[in-house]
């Protein structure tokens, strides 16, 4: 049964009251759903804090936004490459410096469908790396400040989660064995899922109620994702794909992440949000299918620990 909370045709932003005051920082903002999750914010007067690995793609973004909105529309970038740790912990550390509050952290960016296995600088498959990795340090290291705030965690996740192993394979993390692009994209979008389900648990057991975490994906949206890193063919049969009903735009696509950011009539966390049309790739933005392999606890439990061991990063709640 498709979810009616938003009427019929879902939650826009039509329901989006002002957003004066607010800060939301958009991991991958700089073209596809995040970068239309920041024309939405921008539009009803929230502060827009990009975090983005290539400057000359940000300062275009800027301008772009800038001249939609005007030139006091308060949106700017720190320079962050997921990919690499101890660019994120510069990252983290200049936000920390500049900006008192965040409102939600959007965990958008991602890569996907990396044609041959890759390692990123700090040795991991670089979906895992960037995708699980990068924003796991992220949220760690901008909790406290986004617990200040009373704020929210949004994970933007994939359908994929139902692909692939549908565990995590912690003897082999970086596939020195069996490396499939679908296969290793599909396991860092679980791992990403993972990650905000143990958290909740976790501010539950703490009795913390001061942030909020929130799981969605924008279903089969047209936007850059195959285009930056999938093989010629998966581009090929994309580009096909977005001719078709079967895929919405990224402004569609980025409601189900300002939805987690703002929306107040969300209560249930453990969820995953997105389109509910066909197969919930399209259409009216609400609640979806949870699969609950998604929230296995002992794989859970062993990926946090897992990825504190990697990352380097004993998060204290
Ligand atoms: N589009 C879909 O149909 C679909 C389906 C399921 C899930 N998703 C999820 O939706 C989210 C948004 O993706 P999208 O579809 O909007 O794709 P997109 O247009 O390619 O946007 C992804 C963003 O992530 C950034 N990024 C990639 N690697 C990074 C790194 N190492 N450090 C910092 N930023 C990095 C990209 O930056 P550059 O511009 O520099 O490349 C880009 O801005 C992703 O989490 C994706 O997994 C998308």
């Amino acid at each position: 049964m498709p979810d009616t909370t938003f009427g019929s045709k879902g939650w826009t932003p039509d329901r989006l009251g002002k957003l004066d005051g607010k800060t939301y920082l958009i991991t991958g903002a700089n073209s596809g759903a995040g970068f239309q999750a920041a024309r939405t914010l921008l539009k009803k007067g929230a502060k827009v804090v990009m975090l983005n690995r290539s400057v000359e793609k940000s300062k275009a973004a800027v301008a772009q936004l800038k001249t939609e909105f005007g030139d006091r529309a308060d949106v700017s970038f720190v320079r962050m490459d997921l990919a690499a740790l101890a660019s994120v912990r510069e990252a983290a550390s200049e936000v920390l410096q500049n900006f008192l509050r965040i409102d939600a952290l959007i965990c958008n960016a991602a890569i996907a469908q990396v044609p041959t296995r890759k390692l990123t600088v700090d040795g991991f498959e670089s979906q895992l790396g960037t995708n699980h990795y990068g924003h796991f340090l992220l949220c760690g290291l901008l909790f406290d400040r986004i617990a200040k705030s009373k704020g929210r965690i949004v994970v933007v996740a994939s359908l994929g989660y139902n692909m692939g192993l549908k565990t995590i394979k912690f003897d082999d993390m970086n596939w020195n064995e069996g490396y499939s692009p679908n296969t290793a994209y599909s396991q860092s979008k679980l791992a990403q899922m993972m990650f905000a389900y143990e958290l909740q648990d976790r501010l539950a057991a703490a009795g913390r109620t001061d942030v909020e975490v929130y799981v969605c994906h924008p279903g089969s949206s047209a936007t850059s994702l195959i285009t930056t890193s999938g093989s010629r063919t998966m581009r090929f049969i994309w580009w096909l794909m977005t001719k078709t009903p079967m895929v919405q735009t990224a402004e569609q696509g980025s409601y189900p992440e300002v939805m987690c950011a703002t929306e107040e009539a969300l209560t249930d966390q453990r969820a995953l949000y997105g389109p509910t049309g066909r197969m919930e790739a399209v259409g009216p933005v609400g609640k979806g299918t949870l699969n609950p392999h998604a929230y296995d606890k002992p794989v859970m439990t062993k990926l946090w620990q897992a990825s504190e061991g990697a990352t380097g990063f004993d998060w204290k709640l």
